[in-house]
């Protein structure tokens, strides 16, 4: 009897405790959290920009809208079939149509006002868009959402050519990479600022990636249908670097999810092996840390409420559970700046049995400011972005590594 309410009261206390910690943190943690997410966690070891952009040459991004991207694969049949086909996938051509509207819409808004202050300005798609482009501007501002950023970013190869990005349906997407979306709205306001200097620049590291292997080319894959000009990539005999640079991750491991990844794995410079079988490496950025790298580590409320029932705290799952708060807090934690000079990288599905991982000990989730990944695996691709794919069979081993020369130039508003 005596030991229950002990028990008993342990629990309270607990609770209490958990409770209290949960308050002090929650306090603490939105007010980083936004700063983390805007990367304004070291502002002040940034460079505060003190004279204006020069914009006078803007190349725009333009976003592939579905509609468009469906519409081009039937450019020789007529407009139809082209209907009657996307009909019969269950498509809602309505809402296709109003979303491709509403963008197209927006862009010749912004390429407007842009022209009306006297810019040069230039359009492309995922299409027609090359890296002379990128050298004939000085500026590059993709309209769309974070997938038009992260092509726009893509030919982009040193850390001078700003990126600035319009969120064109800030309704429905959440465009982490863009500007904030009051400025989807108010864009002479944003021009304005970036005339009048009154930012700081937010240089976004990127993963830089060295073939270490004896391939001289490789055949890469574009996964959304566009070929930045290239077929192959040559690779130089001293240096075996990768003509793209990931803004928010490099994947590694089988084509075939369901097939295991074997991969072997050297942390920090380090000669020392870890063998392991998975599905897949995931090497993520601080930009990055929002996007697959949280989906992949995120705890749902269940887990969370299972690991609280477990210290016999029975929890619910509602809104303001603790459940719901722990968990928020701890996926929260797997964001960090998109200036941190750390990889995080996560290893999916990591097969813990038997001889593996070998040697035991490596931790699922980790930082690193280096990586060397080498593969044994069957049908396997090293994937940018989840837009560019390299084949990486048996034998083939990359260097992962962020330098500050690589970084993505955005910016940030101070307001
Ligand atoms: C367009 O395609 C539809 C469906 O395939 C076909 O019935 C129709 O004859 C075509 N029209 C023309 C003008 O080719
Ligand atoms: C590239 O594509 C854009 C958007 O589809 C189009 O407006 C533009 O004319 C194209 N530019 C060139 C040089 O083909
Ligand atoms: C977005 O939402 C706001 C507020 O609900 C609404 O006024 C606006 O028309 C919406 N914009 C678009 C493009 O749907
Ligand atoms: C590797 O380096 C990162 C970044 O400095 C550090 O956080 C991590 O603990 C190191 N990991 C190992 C296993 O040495």
């Amino acid at each position: 009897m005596r030991l229950t309410s002990v028990l008993f009261l342990s629990d309270v206390f607990l609770t209490l405790h958990l409770c209290r910690t949960y308050l002090l943190f929650m306090k603490k943690l939105s007010f980083n959290f936004v700063k983390t997410i805007l990367g304004i966690n070291n502002v002040f070891t940034r460079h505060i920009s003190t004279k204006s952009l020069k914009i006078d040459k803007v190349l725009v991004v333009s976003k592939l809208s579905r509609y468009e991207y469906e519409k081009r694969k039937y450019k020789d049949e007529n407009v139809t079939k082209f209907l009657d086909d996307l009909k019969r996938r269950g498509a809602d051509i309505e809402k296709l149509v109003y979303h491709y509207d509403l963008h197209k819409k927006y862009e010749e808004r912004i390429v407007k006002t842009l022209k009306s202050r006297g810019l040069d300005v230039k359009v492309v798609d995922r299409y027609n868009y090359t890296e002379e482009d990128v050298n004939n501007c000085d500026v590059i501002i993709p309209i769309g959402g974070d997938g038009t950023f992260l092509l726009a970013a893509s030919l982009v190869n040193n850390n001078q050519k700003p990126v600035i990005g319009f969120n064109s349906d800030p309704n429905r997407s959440e465009g982490y990479l863009c500007l904030p979306k009051k400025y989807s709205t108010n864009i002479h306001a944003a021009v304005d600022k970036l005339q009048a200097g009154s930012f700081t620049w937010l240089l976004r590291n990127r993963i830089r990636t060295t073939m270490l292997t004896s391939d001289e080319c490789l055949n890469p894959t574009f996964l959304h249908d566009s070929e930045l000009g290239l077929n192959t990539v040559k690779l130089s005999e001293g240096d075996k670097r990768l003509p793209f640079l990931a803004l928010n991750e490099v994947f590694i491991g089988e084509t075939l999810s369901a097939r295991v990844s074997h991969l072997r794995m050297r942390l920090n410079g380090s000669t020392e092996n870890t063998n392991l079988k998975c599905s897949g490496i995931c090497v993520s950025t601080g930009t990055g840390s929002t996007s697959w790298h949280l989906s992949i580590n995120r705890q749902p409320v269940q887990n969370v409420a299972e690991l609280l029932r477990l210290v016999d705290i029975d929890p619910t799952e509602g809104k303001d559970s603790l459940a719901t708060v722990l968990a928020d807090i701890y996926n929260k934690n797997l964001i960090f700046p998109p200036d941190d000079k750390k990889m995080a990288y996560t290893i999916r599905e990591l097969i813990s049995a038997a001889v593996w991982p070998d040697p035991k000990g490596i931790k699922n989730r980790g930082f690193a400011y280096k990586l060397e990944l080498r593969s044994n695996c069957y049908d396997a691709a090293l994937v940018m972005d989840g837009g560019i794919s390299f084949p990486f069979n048996d034998g083939a081993t990359a260097l992962l590594e962020i330098k500050p020369e690589d970084a993505l130039r955005t910016v940030i508003f101070k307001d």
